[in-house]
Parts: C-alpha cells; structure tokens; sequence
C-alpha cells in the first residue's frame, strides 16, 4: 500500500516536473547559470578566463559544466536558447526545426558536393537539440581502440544518463522492427541496454515518456554557476595565437554578438589555461582554418596568415550513408523515432521510424526522419536534389493520397565507411558551409555492406509480424507499394536478387543519418588527449576526432567524452582524488 501511494506520489511529482520542465522561464530560473547574450558581454569585467569553449554543443556542455567546477570557463555558443522552443522541444516537430532555414532556426542546412542534404546544430545544445534523441553508449572495441580510461569511461556516461536519458515506452512501429529483426535472424535479443552488442536490442533516449526532449544544454545544471559564464549568439570567428616563440600558444578568442559587434576574450595568465574547441565535425576543422592551421596552400588561398601547415585539416570526413524503404501498412502507426536497433554481424545497423498520417488530418501528414521537406528526397539521385525539388514536392503534397503517409520506414546505416572525403573553406566567413565532399559509396565495402543491409530489410518486411501489419483482405502489400512508389514517396528496388541493381538502388536513394565525423583526426590533427599538434593550450573535443562514428549512433559517446575529458583534465591538474 505504502509503495503504491509513493508511486503515485512521484507520478505527481513527475508531472508537476514535466510542466515546470516545459516553462522554458522556470527551467532557467530553477538552478541553471545565467545564459546572456554575446552583446552583453564586457572584456572589462572578465579577469581572463581558465577555459574559454567554443560552442556549446554536445560535447561542449558537459565539459563546460565540468571544468566549471574547479575553473573559470567561458562557454561560446553562436545560436540560441533551446528553452521554450517548441521547436526542439517537443518530438512530434523533429521535421519541423530541421525544415527551418532561416538564420533563427537551431539547425543551419548544408549540402555535400555529393548532392545529400545535411544539417549541422545552431543552438545551445547542439546536435542534441535538433537530432532523433536514440541513445546508445560506443561497443568496448571502440573504447579500447580510442585508448579511453575503460574505468573513466565506465563513470561518465552514467553522469549523462541520470540527468537526462530515459527508457522509451515502446511505440508499436518499433515494436514490430524489434520482433521481425528477431524473426529475420537479428539475434539475440539483448532487451533494454544502452550497450552495444550484435543482435537486436532496445536503447535509451533524450525524449522523455512526454515527448519532451532533454538536450546536453540541461547538463550545465551541474556547472558551478559561479565559475561559468555562457553567452549566447556569440560566433567565435577566430582564435588569437602568441607566435612569437618557437612554439605558438594560444591567448584568446575573436567573436561577434548578436548585432555584428566584434569581442575579445583572454584566457588568463596561467601556462595550463586552454582554449578547448567544441564546434562538431563541420565546425571544429573550419574554425581551426580560419584561425591559420590547416593546409598551407588553402591558407594562402584564403589570406589567413599561416600559424601552422597541417595538410590533415579536414581530411578523412566521412557520413555513414542511410538508405531507407517505406513500408506502407494498412492502418495508420504512430509517429516515432529511433527506439529499436538492429546490429547485424556484416556491419549494418537496422532501425526504424515513422511519421504521422490520419486520412482525418492530412494537411499535417509528414514522414518524420525522412521527411521530403527536410531534404531527405530519397526518390530523387542525389545530384538532383535541390532547393526547387522540395518546393515542388511541397506544393504537390496535398495531391499525395494519405495511404502514401500511412506506415514507417525502416532504415539501414553502414558502421564505419570506409569512403573518406573532406572539407575545404569557400571563403572567410565564419558563417558559410565549408564545401564538403562525403563521396559515399565509393569504397566497394561499403556498396556491398549496404546491399546487406537492403536484403535484411527485405526480410524483415516479409516476417509473419510485418505480414499482420501490411496484409489485408481489399489490399495485397504489392498494391500498397505502388501507391507508395506512384506517390513518389519510396523508390523501390527492382530485383534484390540482383546485386547490380541493388548497388544501383544504394547510391540512387543514399541520404544522411546526420553521424557525419571527422576533420581533426587523432595523431593528425590531436593527440591521444585532444591537443591540438604543434601548437599549444589548444585542444579539440568533439565528433570532429573520430575516425568512425561510435555505437550505432553518436551522441551518447560524444556526451560521455565531454565529461570525461573534462574530468581527466581535473584530475591531471589536482591529482586523482578530483571528484566533481
Ligand atoms: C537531425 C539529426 C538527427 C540525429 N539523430 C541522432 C540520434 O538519434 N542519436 C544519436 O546518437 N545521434 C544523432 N545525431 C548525431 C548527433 O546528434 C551528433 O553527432 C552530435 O550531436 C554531434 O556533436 P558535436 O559536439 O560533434 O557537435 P554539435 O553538437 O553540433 O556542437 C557544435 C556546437 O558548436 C557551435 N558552433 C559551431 N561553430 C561555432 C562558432 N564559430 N562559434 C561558436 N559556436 C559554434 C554549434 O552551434 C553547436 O552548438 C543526429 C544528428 C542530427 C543533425
Ligand atoms: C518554429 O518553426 C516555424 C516553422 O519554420 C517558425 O515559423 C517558427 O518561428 C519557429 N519557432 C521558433 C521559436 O523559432
Ligand atoms: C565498464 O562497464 C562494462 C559494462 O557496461 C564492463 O563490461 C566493463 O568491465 C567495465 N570496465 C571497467 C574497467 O570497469
Ligand atoms: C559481433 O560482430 C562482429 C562483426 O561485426 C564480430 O567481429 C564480433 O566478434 C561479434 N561479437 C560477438 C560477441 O559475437
Ligand atoms: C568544392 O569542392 C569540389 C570537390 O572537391 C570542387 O569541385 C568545387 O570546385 C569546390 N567548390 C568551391 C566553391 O570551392
Ligand atoms: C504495380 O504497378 C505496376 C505499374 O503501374 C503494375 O504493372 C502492377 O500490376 C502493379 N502491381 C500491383 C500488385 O498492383
Ligand atoms: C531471382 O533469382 C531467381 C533464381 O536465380 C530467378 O529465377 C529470378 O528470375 C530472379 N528474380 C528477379 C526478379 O530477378
């Protein structure tokens, strides 16, 4: 009796939590440090800071969060608050932040001379504020590969996930992946676990039981308010150097505010004082460029003055390719993300989403991830893949009929593609896409693990469970197909018995899953502790420094290494007994 009048008391509680959680004004308030705008800040108050972070992403968050408690830190994020917008914070509008392309929006569209539209984060948060919220911690290879502390490792992902990672309420779309992954031969099944380990699995995610999303931004709860000072629309456009020595160091930062308005911020007199770069894949390479490291040749191009030759910078950039089948069912599913994964032994990771599509409602039909509206044109080759071709698709969409919305996707990422490309800058603007080249596909392994990965979704789709989803006695799940094709909403291919048509079909419908890496590899660009090489009191912590994405999806290990970078710094200037 007791225990069941406390478990109601706490879903009280929890409700009363959630509605306190969406008043972005009463978040703020509640425990987080002041986050101000970039025209507010005034070098003459600042004493010189120990840590100056550029951008307050992913990784960014958790280290500015974890320094602060020994350190003064100073956290630079050029977008805005993710708290009390609706759209990051709430599930059913992934699509709609993403389709956002005005310089407000949290997401900043780019696209790869391959032709794939992308999306990099503009918003305090990052990539955690605009992505599918599934959560799942890097295999122990890779953890043992990167040369990570396992013990270390071991405490900071847990950090995360008491703050801000919940278990899903498994929605029936991806419930029906998990038991046909299982029925494919996906096996085993490893239940509920953030772990990576080959078979089917269920993982975590930064959405709660509401759809409410947490973001790495709610991590800074855990800063000393007192040592962190976090501006907002504050865009670093370049690092200061000391390059009168033998070796150069850095001093400081360059940034503008809101209104265009130019700031300095120095870190302080001490040797071990550190600017720590954060800006994620497309990000951290860039800003090293436009600070005068990278390849001589595009620094003389550009009229940087040189402070290092690196030749590395922004090679080696890679995006796991995506390709996707929609899988049209005879009554509408709900809408979900990523809740279930398949990790197949080949090396392709299985999962699922859908969108939204009532015949009551059809003006907001959408295909959530893959929505055409968010660049993901998937019927479209990649080189025609333009601004005008979602224009087109969106005036056209109301033609559409509702049975092309109703159903979900089931998708297939390849792990670590072995297609390399990189990244060059157009100008010197802080502001403007790099000009990025993904070249996916052009390692055969990774046609031939896509194909794989193509004929495991083929399979799964025709499992007893997906037959009880898409069978019915007016329509056979051929003709639900091609109202799906004719709509211009799956492009389906033709023999997948036939590999050559199956590779075909792989570089026709290839779209992003957003893991793109990259650009400041380790003993290239950073060492084994992130320092930048050849310089000092620069390090880089981000996706930016993996050779492969982690886990089956990111972000988890990108949060985890800002944590745990954060507090491998402590402990090296305090000695082990650090404990924050
Ligand atoms: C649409 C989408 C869906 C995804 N879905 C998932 C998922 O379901 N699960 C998962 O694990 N991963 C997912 N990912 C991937 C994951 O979110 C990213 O890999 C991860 O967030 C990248 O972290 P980062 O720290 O490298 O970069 P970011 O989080 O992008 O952080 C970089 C930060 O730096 C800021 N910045 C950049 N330049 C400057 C500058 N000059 N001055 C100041 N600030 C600057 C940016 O505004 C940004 O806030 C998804 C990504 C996207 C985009
Ligand atoms: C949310 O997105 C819509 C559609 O792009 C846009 O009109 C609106 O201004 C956005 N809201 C915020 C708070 O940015
Ligand atoms: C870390 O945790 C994993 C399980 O999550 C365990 O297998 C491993 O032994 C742990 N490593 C250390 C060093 O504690
Ligand atoms: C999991 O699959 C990979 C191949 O992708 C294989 O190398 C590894 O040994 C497998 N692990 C286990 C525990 O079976
Ligand atoms: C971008 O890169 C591609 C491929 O490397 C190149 O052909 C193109 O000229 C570049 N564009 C710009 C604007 O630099
Ligand atoms: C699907 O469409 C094609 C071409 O429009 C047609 O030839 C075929 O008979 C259709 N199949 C079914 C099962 O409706
Ligand atoms: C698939 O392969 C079988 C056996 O090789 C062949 O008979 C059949 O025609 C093929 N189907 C297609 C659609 O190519």
């Amino acid at each position: 009796m007791a225990s069941k009048f406390g478990g109601l008391f706490l879903k009280i509680l929890l409700v009363l939590c959630i509605f306190r959680l969406s008043q972005g004004r009463e978040f703020r308030k509640m425990k987080f440090p002041n986050l101000r705008m970039a025209s507010s800040f005034s070098a003459a108050l600042s004493r010189g800071y120990d840590y100056i972070i550029i951008g307050g992403g992913t990784a960014g968050c958790p280290l500015a969060a974890t320094l602060s408690q020994k350190y003064r830190v100073l956290l630079l994020e050029r977008g805005g608050s993710p708290y009390g917008n609706a759209n990051v914070s709430y599930l059913q509008n992934f699509h709609i932040s993403l389709a956002d392309i005005s310089p407000k929006s949290p997401s900043q569209a780019f696209v790869s001379t391959d032709g794939v539209i992308n999306a990099r984060a503009r918003v305090l948060g990052g990539g955690t504020c605009i992505n599918a919220g599934f959560y799942t911690r890097a295999s122990k290879r890779f953890v043992r590969t990167a040369g990570w502390n396992a013990e270390l490792v071991n405490e900071s992902y847990p950090w995360v996930e008491k703050q801000i990672v919940h278990w899903p309420e498994l929605a029936p779309w991806q419930s029906a992946l998990k038991d046909g992954l299982l029925e494919a031969g996906v096996s085993p099944f490893n239940g509920y676990t953030f772990d990576h380990l080959n078979g089917t699995k269920v993982g975590g995610t930064i959405f709660n039981k509401n759809g409410f999303r947490h973001t790495a931004a709610d991590l800074l709860a855990s800063s000393n308010p007192h040592n962190l000072r976090v501006f907002l629309h504050a865009t670093v456009q370049r690092i200061l150097f000391n390059t009168r020595g033998q070796r150069p160091y850095t001093v400081g930062v360059i940034f503008k505010d809101e209104n265009g308005n130019r700031h300095r911020a120095y870190l302080g007199a001490g040797r071990r004082s550190e600017v720590i770069l954060t800006c994620g894949a497309i990000g951290s390479p860039q800003m090293l460029i436009l600070s005068g490291i990278g390849p001589k040749k595009d620094l003389e191009r550009l009229q940087i003055p040189l402070v290092l030759d690196n030749w590395h910078v922004g090679q080696g950039m890679s995006d796991n390719p995506m390709n996707s089948i929609f899988i049209p069912t005879k009554k509408p599913v709900e809408q979900s993300l990523i809740q279930s994964v398949g990790i197949t032994k080949m090396g392709s990771f299985i999962e699922a989403s859908s969108g939204f599509g009532q015949s009551s409602d059809s003006i907001h039909c959408h295909h959530g991830i893959m929505s055409a509206e968010i660049g993901q044109l998937s019927t479209i080759p990649p080189s025609q893949r333009t601004m005008e071709a979602i224009q087109k698709y969106s005036k056209s969409k109301h033609e559409i009929p509702v049975e092309a919305f109703q159903g979900g996707f089931i998708l297939e990422k390849i792990d670590g593609p072995l297609s390399r490309g990189h990244l060059s800058l157009v100008d010197g603007n802080v502001d403007s896409n790099p000009n990025v080249t993904f070249n996916y596909f052009s390692h055969p392994y990774d046609l031939q693990r896509c194909v794989h990965g193509i004929r495991t979704i083929e399979r799964i789709v025709h499992t007893k469970h997906f037959a009880e989803l898409t069978q019915d006695d007016s329509y056979s799940f051929e003709m639900l197909l091609n109202i799906s094709v004719k709509a211009n909403v799956n492009f389906i291919p033709k023999h997948t018995n036939d590999t050559a048509s199956l590779e075909q079909f792989c570089r026709d419908t290839v779209i992003t899953i957003w893991h793109y890496h990259g650009g400041c590899h380790v003993d290239k660009v950073v060492d084994r502790d992130y320092r930048v090489l050849g310089v000092s009191r620069l390090r880089v912590v981000d996706g930016s420094t993996f050779d492969t994405s982690p886990g089956t999806n990111p972000q988890a290990t990108v949060m985890m290494l800002g944590r745990y970078m954060g507090m491998k710094i402590l402990r090296e200037r305090m000695g082990r007994g650090a404990w924050v």
